[in-house]
């Protein structure tokens, strides 16, 4: 039998885990472990760190008991599993190693170096690093093909997602005897290559810099940014914030490895305004100043914060007229997709349920078709495509053209982002007020950005995804999946752009990349290929 056939007949409960590195990582995993039931060997070269480990973990086990989340039995059984090991050597029964050390290549090689010549034969290698190449750290081993990556994401008891990543040499039975075992531990684990950022951290990137972009341009404010990404985009915390919270040296770093491990590709480009930051030495949360102020109970707040910007303009109050006129014309329309839903149906549905009719337009045709544009007093409102607004009134012959952001469902939002052309006169700018006024929407409005704040991120999201997918790194399916599991988002990237329509989404990249005239939004081969041929590659109603 080769090793991995005998792995796979083996590796269970009763298999012993060794956790290297008892910080903040390695304390999560040797809770998760041994709730499982391993036997959990948990070493650290700084003994501190193990009896510090073991501690938090029985706190945080503790605060389970008293929720009546975890029995009495199962917490003494947990901590019994858990046993502070302050020798290599006394690793040699392990049947799995989890690595959870410091970030650094040379210490990470030495380490499995050493393990080589202590372990059995049969024991698998992990490492938990967030950003090193899985094949380089495999590769001074002499048997590299059972070195593999294990990457959970912190808070590990918390975050569900597990990327199981396999190097060059990693042999993929292994990877699926680890992705079982993380299916024991309850966690939500997701196959993908060893490649840089692996899924999560490149796929992320634009949720970060697309914001930071806005910002550096001065098209919104760092509040109004967050507001409109919980609001507009369901994510559960707005980018600054969660910047703030991650820590903006971490932050930072990850982007800066990224860029530089993709060879300097512009969409991966660290922003100026983080990195002014850094230095200044305000990381967020952990010291009390990031792109926000928090005072000594945690609370937000902009203080003196100069790279806010003053709300544009704000409606106050509905200056709708006695005896209006409900009716909206359509302007301009395009025949949708025949398995497409148009991504603007939930707030044409809110029109009329408030009693406005558009004018010449049956129901039927509301439902299979986009409208683009459409009027309501003197102003053309039409859902964002990536040009400015300015550019597309010139392009579309239209004065008075205003632009609305995307939303993730049109039925619930009560705010949402606008942008106006440079021609448009306030009276225009007044009846889209009023018009949004009237269906219990407060729109925002920024500066004339193109493809305004939820629509660009969404785009640059779903191409960096479909990319990642083009590229072998995963399926979409697990790309999509890692999203939600590991940082929360409200759908996969490609199954949102799908219900968006990805030839939308290819058109707002297009765009983007004609007005700021940069290689950073190239739309990826692949997302192209399917907006003309409209075949989706994840199932959206798995979801
Ligand atoms: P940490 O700094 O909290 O803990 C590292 C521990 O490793 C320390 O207790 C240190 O004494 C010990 N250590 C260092 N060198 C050692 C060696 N040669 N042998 C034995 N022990 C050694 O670090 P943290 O945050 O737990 O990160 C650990 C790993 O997990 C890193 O590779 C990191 O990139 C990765 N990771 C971190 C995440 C996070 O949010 N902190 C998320 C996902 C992965």
């Amino acid at each position: 039998m080769t090793l991995s056939k005998a792995l796979i007949a083996k590796f269970d409960s009763t298999s012993v885990v060794a956790v290297i590195g008892a910080g903040a990582m390695g304390a999560g995993i040797a809770q998760i472990t041994a709730q499982s039931g391993h036997r959990v060997l948990l070493f650290d070269q700084n003994e501190a760190a193990i009896f510090k480990a073991k501690e938090s973990v029985a706190l945080q086990l503790h605060k389970r008991v008293l929720k009546g989340k975890l029995s009495q039995e199962n917490y003494d059984l947990c901590l019994e599993n858990i046993i502070p090991t302050y020798s290599m050597d006394e690793l040699a029964s392990a049947d799995l190693v989890i690595e959870a050390i410091i970030e650094s290549l040379e210490v990470k090689q030495s380490l499995f170096l050493e393990l080589e010549s202590i372990c059995k034969e049969t024991c698998i290698f992990t490492s938990n690093t967030s950003s090193i190449s899985i094949t380089s750290i495999a590769s001074k081993l002499s048997r590299p093909e059972r070195f593999l990556g294990l990457h959970f994401f912190n808070p590990a008891p918390v975050m569900p997602l597990v990327e199981v990543i396999s190097g060059l040499a990693s042999d993929q039975v292994l990877a699926k005897v680890l992705y079982k075992a993380c299916m024991r531990w309850g966690k939500k684990p997701v196959y993908a290559k060893s490649s840089p950022g692996f899924i999560v951290n490149r796929v992320a990137r634009p949720f970060y810099a697309e914001a930071l972009r806005i910002l550096d341009e001065q098209g919104a404010s760092i509040s109004q940014i967050d507001e409109l990404m919980r609001e507009c985009g369901h994510f559960k915390m707005g980018p600054f914030e969660l910047m703030d919270l991650i820590g903006h040296d971490v932050n930072y770093a990850v982007t800066e490895s990224v860029f530089r491990a993709y060879y300097q590709d512009p969409k991966f480009k660290p922003s100026l305004s983080q990195k002014s930051l850094l230095e200044a030495g305000f990381l967020g949360r952990k010291t009390g100043r990031g792109f926000y102020q928090y005072n000594s109970n945690g609370e937000k707040y902009l203080q003196n914060n100069i790279t806010d910007l003053p709300i544009d303009r704000n409606w106050t109050e509905s200056k709708a007229p006695d005896g209006l006129i409900k009716q909206i014309q359509v302007t301009s329309k395009q025949e949708n997709q025949p398995s497409q839903m148009s991504p603007t149906k939930g707030l044409i549905e809110r029109f009329l349920s408030n009693n406005f009719y558009f004018d010449n337009e049956t129901n039927q045709d509301l439902e299979q078709q986009i409208i683009t544009i459409f009027t309501f007093g003197e102003a053309h409102i039409g859902l964002t495509n990536g040009l400015t607004a300015t550019e597309r009134a010139k392009e579309e012959k239209l004065n008075n053209l205003v632009l609305f952001d995307l939303a993730f469902d049109y039925s619930s939002i009560t705010k949402l982002a606008i942008s106006a052309s440079d021609n448009c006169s306030s009276q225009a700018l007044d009846d889209a007020f009023t018009l949004f006024d009237l269906i219990g929407i407060t729109l925002i409005k920024l500066d004339d950005i193109p493809g305004l704040v939820l629509m660009r991120t969404l785009a640059m999201l779903t191409n960096e995804a479909v990319e990642t997918r083009l590229q072998g790194v995963a399926t979409g399916e697990d790309i999509d999946k890692a999203m939600c599991a590991g940082v929360n988002y409200p759908q996969g990237p490609i199954a949102w752009g799908q219900r968006v329509g990805l030839t939308l989404i290819h058109q707002v990249l297009t765009n983007l990349q004609l007005s700021y005239g940069e290689d950073r939004y190239r739309p990826s081969s692949l997302l192209r290929r399917l907006s003309v041929s409209g075949k989706k590659i994840v199932n959206e109603l798995a979801q």
